[in-house]
């Protein structure tokens, strides 16, 4: 069977710089599903849904084509054709993203884009986000939950947004938005945060990037 990486963990953990390059590494596909809750949220928000109101948002949610390109060395994503990998990341999405994320019928259709890119993956995939190893692939061929400190994540988020030449107010706001929504993403109903019984915690606090890479490509080897 296809090699099925599943990496979940919180926000600012390293899920997608170390899923990709443990991808680049292994000649695997790559997919951040965190992109594809995003590239919806920012749907919902250009096409002024009510980000707030859960039944307008499963109503809408079958509209927007959602096209994620699973190349380690350049991952794309589109909606309707549309470029969307710059505003995804801003502060708007990110405010609302939990809550359109906490929709059911967001996730039914989601999940099912996410295992079709793992079914036409020639060599396998490595998969981040919040639900990989405990919904969206159960039989992943190795599970990680990467964590670290609150303080680890927040300043390495903040050093991220300080090199795009973000502002100062944005990323403290972002930062407190940061807790929030790790609280909002490990409560919800549908398929909250939390580590699959067989997933590997790899705390990457204290660790290099090289060194969490090192780790995790070496359990997919064994
Ligand atoms: P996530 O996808 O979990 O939100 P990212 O992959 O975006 O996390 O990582 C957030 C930032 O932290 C990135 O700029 C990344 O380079 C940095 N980072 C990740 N892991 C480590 C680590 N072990 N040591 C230092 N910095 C790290
Ligand atoms: O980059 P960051 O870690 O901050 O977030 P992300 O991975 O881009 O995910 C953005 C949001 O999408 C999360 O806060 C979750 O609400 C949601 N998400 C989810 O619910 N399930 C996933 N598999 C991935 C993301």
């Amino acid at each position: 069977a296809p090699v099925v990486v599943a990496i979940d963990g919180p926000s600012g953990s390293g899920k997608s710089t170390v899923s990709r390059a443990v991808a680049a590494r292994l000649g695997l596909s790559f997919l951040d599903t965190g992109a594809m809750y995003r590239a919806m949220t920012w749907w919902m928000l250009a096409n002024d849904v009510d980000v707030n109101d859960p039944e307008a948002v499963a109503i809408a949610c079958g509209k927007p084509v959602i096209v994620s390109g699973t190349d380690a060395d350049g991952p794309t994503i589109t909606v309707d054709g549309q470029d969307v990998s710059g505003p995804i990341r801003g502060p708007e999405v990110t405010a609302h993203v939990s809550a359109v994320a906490a929709v059911p019928q967001v996730r039914t259709r989601l999940v099912e884009l996410q295992r079709g890119c793992a079914e036409v993956a020639e060599r396998g995939i490595a998969a981040e986000g919040r639900d990989m190893g405990s919904v969206v692939f159960p039989d992943a061929t190795v599970k990680i939950f990467l964590t670290a400190s609150e303080t680890a994540r927040a300043e390495r988020r903040a050093a991220e947004l300080r090199a795009k030449g973000v502002d100062e107010a944005t990323i403290t706001a972002m930062a407190a938005d940061l807790a929030r929504r790790d609280a909002a993403d490990s409560s919800r109903e549908t398929a909250p945060l939390t580590q699959a019984p067989d997933a590997v915690l790899v705390d990457t606090s204290e660790l290099t990037l090289d060194q969490v890479i090192d780790r995790i490509a070496s359990l997919v080897e064994e």
